[in-house]
């Protein structure tokens, strides 16, 4: 089968297609048949070796971790899924390879996905779905009529983090650049702030909850505009050398665990017609170096997929 892997780290040129055996299934497991996978910054990051590797940690290293597809084989203790099933899922935390044609998965972090989501959707949604709804429900437990903050609205993200907000009856402010204000306030976004132009610092207060996609000084001049008592979630590196936090708000790192019910919920939120799938750009599998240079720009509205099937 094709994959994409890496034999050292480095920039885009270290990215090769090539022909590996087929995955074995165990009995837990089914294989998948994979039509789409999402290109996340993580990917990237992982990519130039900015992330630090387990002691099991060996190349070559196929990079990638949320997909949907069509199951090939089911093993002998799968008993909720039949071959031919459309499912989507997220690899374990700290497991990658899904920039390849056939997955082994555990059955239980798969969930069926509904015809009308297509698999360039159901890719787009699926980590990227978890760990916004990980954060604004299960950490933030945002209320109806609360004022929240998102970062980063218009990348992956934060697409489904402000319709999820929206949803919940939040008032949404986001931050983006102009380019992408129609597309933010189509997905629900009341107020949205230039924050190439505008300090949201120095116009906003008294703000009951953050999620903040951007860390580093973002994170640091976010701490000033919670009002006591509010709560911010992060998911992106902080400042190393940042100052103290205040002891009157909640600060918290989301803990993206990886199950069947949060993609449930997934499921159920675009069935309501709550959440729509993000704006998405295609890649073919062999144009993965391509997707990564434009991710890397930091501007990508929604999400990046490179189709397989
Ligand atoms: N993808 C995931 O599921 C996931 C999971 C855990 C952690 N993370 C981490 O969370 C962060 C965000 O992930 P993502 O997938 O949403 O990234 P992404 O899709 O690559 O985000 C791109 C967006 O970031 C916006 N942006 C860039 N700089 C900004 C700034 N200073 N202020 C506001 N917006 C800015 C851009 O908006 P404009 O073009 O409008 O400027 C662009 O639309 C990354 O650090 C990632 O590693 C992601």
């Amino acid at each position: 089968m094709k994959a994409i892997e890496i034999n050292s780290f480095g920039n885009t040129d270290v990215l090769n297609l090539v022909e590996i055996p087929e995955p074995i299934i165990s009995s837990a497991e089914v294989l998948v048949n994979v039509h789409a996978t999402s290109v996340n910054p993580a990917d990237s990051k992982m990519r130039q070796g900015l992330y630090p590797t387990g002691e099991n940690f060996t190349f070559p290293y196929v990079l990638g971790r949320d997909f949907s597809g069509i199951i090939e084989a089911c093993g002998n203790n799968v008993t909720e899924f039949e071959v031919g099933d459309p499912v989507f899922g997220v690899l374990p935390a700290g497991r990658e390879g899904t920039y390849l044609e056939k997955l082994a998965i555990d059955a239980d972090l798969i969930a069926r996905k509904p015809n009308k989501l297509t698999h360039n959707e159901a890719a787009a949604i699926a980590l990227t779905g978890l760990t916004a709804l990980v954060a604004v429900e299960d950490n933030l437990d945002l209320k109806a009529g609360e004022k929240i903050l998102i970062h980063g609205g218009a990348g992956g993200v934060g697409s489904y983090a402000v319709q999820l907000a929206h949803h919940i009856g939040a008032i949404v402010i986001t931050t983006a650049s102009p380019i992408n204000h129609d597309y933010l306030y189509n997905l629900g976004a009341d107020q949205i702030i230039d924050y190439n132009t505008q300090d949201f610092s120095g116009t906003l207060s008294d703000i009951d909850v953050i999620f903040d996609l951007i860390g580093g000084e973002v994170h640091q001049r976010s701490l000033k505009v919670l009002k006591t008592g509010g709560r911010i979630a992060y998911i992106a590196p902080l400042l190393k050398h940042a100052e103290p936090p205040r002891n009157d708000i909640k600060i918290i790192r989301p803990n993206v665990n990886r199950d069947r019910s949060h993609l449930l919920r997934i499921i159920e939120l675009f069935e309501l017609g709550a959440v729509v799938a993000p704006d998405i750009q295609l890649f073919p599998l062999d144009a993965a170096g391509e997707a990564h240079n434009l991710i890397e720009t930091n501007h990508v509205r929604g999400k990046i997929i490179l189709t397989i099937k």
